[in-house]
């Protein structure tokens, strides 16, 4: 076996450079900036509104950065492309959304939401070979193929039905999986599951992986790095480990503090005492500011702006 040169630093598959979005009035992303690279995945957490599904359209290109750049293997792709250059990206950049219910049709069956993404981009191939890829695909994401194929979306269960969704966006070999909430609408016990199965997929197919959630604990199954937002700024980053481990950042000891983990000390979310708290810590967390502090290696806050 020839041994494995690896470039010390691997260019980034997806890198977001001082995003900007604002909605009017709403400045919904400030200054964001964070690199996806293969097989890794990013964990992008923090509570409704902060700007996660804005991120995540950003990267799929389903929507524009009012400032920034977004660059795919080294590229400014900030603006459109030529149709070609846009219909390669939308292979590459795939999303998993949080209703696995509404993001399939009901009149078509599970084989058909296969094998339509692999006409589209697999080109033109013999019907036995296509049925042998719809069921490899079907059965690498925890399916039996013979049990599936046939059956609508609503035979199926949440779960069943994000996992087709999970295979519909493989089909066409990307090389970037955004996935965007996707367990948050699915039973509780099945969620670390599917959360697995990101895990393994990420692996098997050297995914460049973004994993957003609301829910920090589950962020140490998936992801490798961690990004913390709070109303549209990163207030703390690094690897996973470190982050959960000795998080710096008054917010994400907030998040944590929420956390029912063995290990921590439950703070009951409805508790009059741990909301005040809560305020107080969203109102130190607020202020926009461009200090970053290194609090450990490969670990960054946003340094807090003394209020008044
Ligand atoms: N199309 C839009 N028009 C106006 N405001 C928007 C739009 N999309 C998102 N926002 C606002 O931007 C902020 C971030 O939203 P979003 O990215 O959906 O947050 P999250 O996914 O973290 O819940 C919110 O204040 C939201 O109301
Ligand atoms: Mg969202």
């Amino acid at each position: 076996m020839k041994p494995q040169i690896q470039a010390v630093t691997a260019e980034p598959v997806i890198r977001l450079d001082d995003i900007q979005r604002h909605f009017g009035p709403v400045h919904a992303l400030k200054s964001v900036s964070f690199s996806l690279f293969a097989g890794k995945a990013l964990a992008l957490v923090g509570e409704s509104g902060c700007g996660k599904t804005t991120c995540a359209r950003i990267i799929a290109r389903l929507d524009k950065p009012t400032a920034g750049r977004l660059l795919f293997r080294g590229q400014d792709r900030t603006a459109r492309g030529a149709s070609k250059d846009e219909r390669m990206y939308r292979k590459d950049v795939q999303m998993v959304f949080q209703d696995p219910f509404s993001s399939l049709n009901p009149a078509f069956t599970i084989n058909h939401h296969i094998a339509r993404p692999l006409q589209l981009h697999g080109g033109d191939k013999p019907k036995a070979e296509r049925d042998e890829d719809i069921a490899k695909l079907l059965e690498s994401v925890g399916l039996d193929p013979a049990v599936t194929r046939q059956k609508f979306p609503h035979e199926l269960s949440g779960g069943q039905r994000q996992r087709v969704n999970i295979a519909r966006a493989l089909a066409v070999s990307p090389s970037v999986l955004v996935a965007d909430e996707p367990t948050s609408m699915l039973d509780v016990s099945i969620r670390k599951d599917i959360l697995d199965l990101l895990a393994r997929v990420k692996r098997e197919n050297d995914l460049a992986m973004l994993y957003i959630t609301h829910d920090i604990a589950t962020a140490a199954h998936v992801a490798e790095e961690i990004v913390v937002m709070f109303a549209g700024q990163m207030v703390e980053w690094g690897e996973t480990d470190a982050v959960l481990a000795s998080p710096k950042h008054p917010y994400t000891q907030l998040l944590l503090s929420a956390v029912p983990d063995g290990g921590r000390r439950f703070v009951t979310g409805g508790s009059a005492r741990f909301l005040e708290q809560a305020e107080k810590i969203r109102a130190l967390s607020r202020p926009v500011s461009t200090v970053v502090e290194e609090v450990g290696p490969n670990h960054f806050m946003r340094a807090l702006v003394a209020s008044n």
